[in-house]
């Protein structure tokens, strides 16, 4: 029998299994199924899995040579087959020194060298040295980017706000709805602002338009294209548009095609991040991932955070049917965090293209979603411990806030480590006596794993980051899909363009009739109304 196969049998054989079972028949489960490293701690005793699962999953790891996987994406290797490039956002987080070759060149001292760059601009920027047009201070960074381009920072600033002491602002604008970027200019100083255009092609429709509005708006006050030289700057792998657009080649950060969109918080991208929290604790940021980096690359599977995560998560999509999965953050600074991880997990393995150029057999990427605890509890809680869909969930907490409510933090970790327990082993329908009822019953038997950080630092969110890249590329190698394109947004960009070609003309549209009806209402719309800036008046 192949491991398919054995872990199929498997299944049906703990069927019957509950998790209360489990830690009955296994008191210090809670121990046992609990990993730390470099003071990260994964508690996955409340999973539906026994030793035999594990052992089953490490064994479909170990048959589908994750390993080499593993060594060949740190080493190198063309794994990104349709783009036949390298995938190295490790080498990004990777000790001065280290050799990393891409075609015989080794990549290294490039990454170091544009890390100095950005620490230098950033120390300009956060002490003073770097003015203004009119000679005043930066106090806002306006971050201009979509997609990978915008969510990982827009996260990290959030997460690490408490570190963000003595620097600019930031602000970040991503859709091609102008009301994002009105919004975010509205109370603006132009002479204050710096505007990081960040976008790894610089052809991206949505980022271009908002940066094209956003230098009309500084040229319209400071009244000279001079001024963008001193409050515009470029994050990109392509020079040539960006000089194309009129940013100086000097104020633009370099990145590299081996660095993937949703994996660039730790390259140039990060320059909002780091203009924010500043180069030390962006340091720390690498230097975080870089310790689960090793980790990954290191710990044997069964003990591997990423590769755990990774399995217990294909055992539920695979064997378990489920469609989707929740994270839920308890710490309302990494709001942010489930919007990040939809990116980072379903434009990576959302895919049903095999590596191998067939078509995958197996069901892939999940649904991802989430809000922080403890809100979530009082929106959509009821379903996941009650409903009819079966959700795993990842819980995120922080043992040491950086604030002094202890008791609102007491609150917190009681109602974090309360849900998952209500979850694993619910309640049966007639307790308490006098409430029996349907309505009243907890099920359980609901999956969760936890994961601790021992507070929310720059360190810590680089070891969360990495942990759920690696977790991801598990299962993209398991699944047999190429983790590192995105093929799959490309229609819809082709289409919008050649409809925004359609808007504007009279001859008639050639789509379906819904497409082609919606077509002709909103240009009907827009000869009665006007063009969206008369729309207001
Ligand atoms: O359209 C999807 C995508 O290519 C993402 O993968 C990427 O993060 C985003 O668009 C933004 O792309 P860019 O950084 O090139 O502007």
């Amino acid at each position: 029998m192949n491991i398919w196969d054995e872990l199929r049998a498997h299944r049906r054989d703990v069927t019957e299994l509950t998790i209360a079972d489990l830690f009955d028949k296994q008191p210090a489960r809670g121990q046992e199924y609990a990993v730390e490293n470099d003071g990260l701690i994964l508690d996955y005793s409340k999973n539906l899995v026994t030793d035999r699962t594990l052992r089953l999953l490490v064994q479909l790891a170990a048959e589908r040579n994750l390993d080499a996987g593993i060594e060949a994406m740190f080493a190198g290797a063309h794994i990104n087959t349709t783009e036949n490039r390298p995938v190295l956002h490790t080498a990004l987080r990777t000790p001065a020194g280290t050799v990393v070759n891409v075609n015989g060149h080794d990549v290294v001292p490039g990454v170091h060298r544009v890390l100095a760059r950005m620490i230098d601009f950033a120390t300009q920027v956060r002490t003073g040295r770097w003015l203004g047009a009119t000679g005043k201070k930066i106090s806002t960074v306006v971050n201009i980017g979509i997609g990978g381009s915008d969510l990982g920072p827009a996260m990290a600033c959030a997460a690490l706000r408490d570190c963000a002491a003595g620097g600019p602002d930031t602000r970040f604008v991503s859709n091609v709805d102008g009301h994002d970027l009105v919004a975010a200019l509205r109370d603006l100083d132009p002479a204050g602002t710096l505007f990081v255009i960040s976008s790894k092609t610089f052809t991206t429709v949505e980022t271009l338009s908002n940066a094209r509005a956003a230098r009309q708006w500084l040229v319209d006050s400071l009244g000279a294209s001079t001024a963008v030289a001193k409050h515009f700057v470029a994050v990109s792998t392509n020079a040539r548009e960006v000089d194309a657009f009129g940013i100086d080649p000097n104020n633009m950060f370099e990145f590299w095609d081996w660095v993937g969109g949703r994996y660039s918080l730790q390259s140039a991208i990060g320059l909002s991040l780091m203009l924010a929290i500043g180069p030390e604790n962006f340091r720390d940021f690498l230097a975080g991932a870089h310790s689960m980096d090793e980790h990954f690359r290191r710990a044997p599977l069964h003990q591997n955070i990423p590769v755990l995560l990774g399995l217990i998560g294909v055992w539920y999509r695979n064997f378990w049917e489920a469609q989707t999965y929740a994270i839920l953050p308890y710490d309302q600074r990494l709001s942010r965090l489930p919007a990040y991880l939809q990116q980072l997990d379903m434009e990576s393995n959302g895919k049903t293209a095999g590596r191998d150029g067939g078509r995958c057999p197996v069901a892939t990427a999940p649904v991802v979603w989430g809000e922080p605890g403890t809100n979530g509890q009082h929106a959509f809680f009821q379903l996941l411990h009650q409903g009819s869909v079966f959700v795993p969930c990842d819980f995120l907490g922080v043992l040491q806030p950086d604030h002094d409510l202890p008791e609102h933090h007491d609150l917190l970790m009681a109602n974090l480590f309360a849900q998952t327990e209500a979850l694993a082993f619910g309640q049966p329908e007639a307790t308490p006596p006098a409430a029996a009822g349907m309505h009243r019953a907890f099920p359980g038997n609901r999956p969760s794993n936890t994961i601790l950080v021992p507070r929310l630092s720059p360190y810590s969110l680089g070891q969360l980051i990495a942990m759920y890249e690696h977790k991801v590329f598990t299962q993209g190698w398991i699944w047999g899909v190429n983790s590192f394109d995105q093929w799959g947004v490309e229609l819809g960009k082709a289409l919008a363009t050649r409809i925004f070609n359609e808007l504007a003309s009279d001859s008639a549209p050639t789509h379906d009739s819904s497409t082609n009806a919606l077509i002709t209402r909103y240009r009907q719309f827009r000869k009665v109304a006007g063009r969206p800036t008369e729309f207001r008046r």
